[in-house]
């Protein structure tokens, strides 16, 4: 079966075709990222506009890449939510027309899941089941994943998600938008010692996170260091940011043990933009050693948005019949533990 996935939820436009047989035969990313810098973060509208402008193009570079013609698809998976409403729009509306017109079947699919998805699209893929943990610009979750679609909820961040709180801890550094991985790239330089983060709300049990407060610790050294020095010297800055990448990390790695131990599995799956970040995948190959366990992920191109992703997640619901109706599904909000088991 042959799936032409389409993501365009945020800021990135995504086409890809999956092979059930044959695996990934083609995929095509435009990211608007340059274009939303220029605010600090997305603008919504221009967002939507922009996926007007790319998606086509990118539909036709994805086919002549694979060298088949439209006609040669079996399916069209289409990124329903979470996400913006006017971004998601562009895409459902597009692929739900294509394949009305091709006459074959469209399946809505969810965005975490294509996120959570990912990995099986790697050489080694893992096995259900496994925990995972995703953790994206908007999700910050553990997820006990039994199969497709049977996903128990574990613990989730109570206000900021992760990525949310890089690209927070970034601007105050200076840094552009999205500042996960300039955060990453400044911390590289950084002395880890020099600051001392928090680890919130690991002094208690459970598997929730809470990341706004180390955006105001973030800030709170940020004003401290410019009262003392005025402008803050490089080195300084990356010395915050390595001190802000340890104690995201560390707090993720805390509640990714607990929730292995707690589940008793013994595969962990990191997806989602943050997990592109290489300190969080080293502390994680560490943690899951001491639990002998395994980790897993993708490549950073399908760690942060992507087709490939959706024509994945989208071909396994097809494979097992759930097709969606002619209904054009776009849902900014969408609980991920409200999906149908396959
Ligand atoms: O999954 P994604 O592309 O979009 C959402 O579904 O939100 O994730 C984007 C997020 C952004 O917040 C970005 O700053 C973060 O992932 N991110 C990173 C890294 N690469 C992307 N955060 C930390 N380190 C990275 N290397
Ligand atoms: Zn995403």
């Amino acid at each position: 079966m042959r799936v032409l996935g389409i993501e365009t939820s945020c800021d990135e436009t995504g086409v890809a075709l999956y092979d059930s047989e044959r695996g990934l035969l083609g995929d095509a990313l435009y990211s608007q990222v340059k274009m939303h810098a220029e605010y600090g973060g997305v603008v919504p509208e221009l967002a939507s506009r922009d996926h007007v402008r790319k998606l086509v193009p990118l539909i036709r570079e994805v086919m002549a890449e694979a060298d088949l013609a439209l006609s040669d698809l079996d399916a069209v998976a289409y990124t329903a939510g979470p996400g913006l409403i006017g971004a998601l729009m562009v895409g459902a509306s597009t692929g739900r027309a294509l394949a009305l017109s091709l006459g074959v079947p469209a399946v809505a699919v969810h965005h975490m899941e294509g996120h959570l998805l990912a990995p099986m699209l790697e050489e080694k893929p893992p096995a259900f089941p496994f925990v995972a943990l995703l953790v994206s610009g908007g999700h910050t979750q553990l997820v006990q994943v039994e199969g497709i679609g049977r996903y128990s909820l574990l613990g989730e961040s109570l206000d900021d998600a992760a990525g949310e709180a890089f690209d927070k801890a970034a601007k105050m550094l200076g840094l552009d938008y999205p500042g996960g991985p300039l955060v990453a790239k400044l911390a590289q330089q950084g002395q880890r010692d020099r600051f001392t983060f928090p680890r919130p709300m690991t002094d208690r049990p459970g598997l929730d996170f809470s990341f706004s407060g180390l955006k105001t610790f973030t800030l709170n050294t940020v004003n401290a260091q410019r009262s003392q020095q005025g402008e803050i010297d490089s080195q300084t800055l990356s010395d915050i940011a390595a001190a802000f990448e340890d104690a995201v990390v560390d707090t993720l790695a805390i509640k990714c043990r607990r929730a292995l131990q707690q589940t008793g599995y013994k595969q962990l799956v990191i997806a989602g933009g943050v997990s592109a970040n290489a300190r969080l995948r080293e502390k994680l190959e560490a943690t899951v050693a001491k639990e002998r366990a395994q980790l897993f992920y993708a490549r950073p191109r399908f760690c942060t948005d992507n087709g490939a992703m959706i024509a994945y997640a989208g071909t396994q619901r097809l494979l097992a019949g759930q097709a969606s109706d002619l209904t054009i599904l776009a849902r900014p909000r969408w609980p991920m533990d409200t999906l149908p088991p396959l």
